[in-house]
């Protein structure tokens, strides 16, 4: 299960994405916002983060108008791995490399045609699995104990 959500920068672009991962017949739980009225990006960024840190869903997507507010939020959380793309090279750079479990993306830099290219790239690349990226990913949460 896939955990998607965005602030009002991002509605549209949501829409968008929710419309591709329909037609694909990809499963996802909408974590709002539910319009474009104006809300706090935090709420929406830690609510797909929640998802995920409860084993509800295994990766997510967040959209902001740059991308880099949720990013921001959800980096904040042991076990979460947010990579902000605006490329499909990043995006399957960062799931063989990062093993990144949360796509952010900003509404006012890519497209939805691009958007939806960048969510097909991080959705079907695996982790690589290798030895030298495992021990950078476990090396990211002992920062945590500096
Ligand atoms: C909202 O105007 C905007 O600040 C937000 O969508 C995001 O870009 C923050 O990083």
């Amino acid at each position: 299960m896939l955990a998607i959500g965005c602030d009002q920068g991002g509605y549209e672009l949501k829409l968008e994405i929710l419309k591709y991962l329909d037609g694909k017949g990809i499963a996802y739980k909408d974590c709002g916002t539910y319009s474009p009225d104006s809300v706090d990006y935090p709420i929406y960024a830690r609510a797909v983060v929640k998802e995920i840190l409860s084993g509800n869903c295994e990766k997510g997507i967040i959209i902001c108008g740059t991308g880099i507010g949720v990013s921001m939020v959800a980096n904040r959380y042991k076990g979460i791995r947010a990579a902000l793309c605006g490329d499909c090279f990043s995006a399957e750079a960062t799931r063989l490399h990062n093993d990144a479990n949360v796509l952010t993306m900003g509404a006012r830099v890519v497209g939805p045609g691009l958007a939806c290219k960048i969510v097909e790239t991080f959705l079907n690349t695996p982790f690589s699995g290798e030895e030298r990226h495992v021990r950078r990913i476990k090396m990211i949460d002992e920062t945590d104990e500096m």
